[in-house]
């Protein structure tokens, strides 16, 4: 692949937890401006991949390099300030902090040059809050304690603060776990508004309608492995992500739902 067009290139990533290989000698792209969704069984080593990109966890062996520079053994907030930003599969936030502070903690500390600590927020980490509450669309919402919201609030919330750090990669880990479909399909619409702003998107999801509508592609892990990557409309003919993932029910629901929104 042409390298101006790789966002994010991971090199034989491996990692181990004692004998375990949680993700095993794994390379994939994921490309400028695209959303690569990724998918698999409870423990197929996804949100280990997160924490291997992310640095909270690093590799134990292999290469990750995000827009050429080399990441794979940088310090999460290195990694944060070099463009990298990501949410996590249970809620994270400062509950007794406003919606608002939550975000500019993030707009702060996100970026290397945030000024004197203890001193006002720049007027850039200003800018970068509000920005980040009206996309994911909490601005109504900037005063309430953190604590007090309801669940699809509190997944908002987390992606502010991520967003605010005005990421080049954002990595999204269970969006709409425990969401109904009416609130799946809010979480849905943050994402594009996201997506259409250029930013490249690595979305964790089993809900296969949220992870199917969105993605560019799709990488399917099992044991640490990819078993496929390609199309969203590529799954349900595939015998493997079948057998050992989606199961011939879930299979047959996600091709009439592939019909249905077929262009
Ligand atoms: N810190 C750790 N120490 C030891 N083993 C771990 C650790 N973190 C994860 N694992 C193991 O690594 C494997 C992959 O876990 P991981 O959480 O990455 O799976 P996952 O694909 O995100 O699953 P889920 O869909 O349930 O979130 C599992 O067997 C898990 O028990
Ligand atoms: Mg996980």
């Amino acid at each position: 692949m042409d390298g101006s067009d790789a966002l994010l290139v991971c090199d034989g990533v491996t990692k181990r937890f004692g004998s375990l290989a949680a993700v095993k000698d794994l390379s994939f792209t994921a490309r400028r401006g695209e959303i690569l969704g990724i998918g698999g069984p409870n423990g197929a080593g996804k949100t280990t991949l997160f924490d291997v990109l992310s640095g909270l966890n690093p590799a134990t062996s292999g290469r990750v390099r995000l827009d050429g520079q080399e990441i794979t053994r940088a310090a999460p907030e290195a990694i944060c300030h070099a463009g990298l930003a990501r949410t996590f599969q249970l809620n994270a936030c400062f509950d007794s902090l406003t919606v608002r502070e939550n975000v500019q903690v993030g707009a702060l500390f996100g970026r290397a040059a945030r000024g004197l600590p203890g001193l006002r927020p720049s007027p850039e980490a200003e800018e970068a809050t509000e920005a980040a509450l009206a996309l994911v669309g909490l601005e109504g919402k900037a005063g309430l304690v953190a604590g007090a919201l309801p669940v699809l609030d509190r997944k908002l919330l987390m992606l502010a603060g991520a967003m605010a750090t005005r990421p080049k990669l954002l990595l999204m880990d269970e969006p709409v776990g425990g969401l109904t479909h009416a609130e799946t399909d809010q979480m849905m619409a943050a994402v594009r508004r996201i997506k259409a702003q250029g930013v490249t998107i690595i979305l964790i999801e089993h809900v296969m309608r949220f992870l199917v509508a969105l993605s560019d592609r799709v990488m399917i892990l099992h044991h640490g492995e990819r078993i496929y990557e390609g199309p969203p409309a590529g799954l349900v003919a595939d015998r493997t992500v079948v057998d050992v993932y989606l199961g011939e029910g879930a299979s047959a629901r996600l091709a009439a739902l592939l019909r249905e929104t077929a262009p």
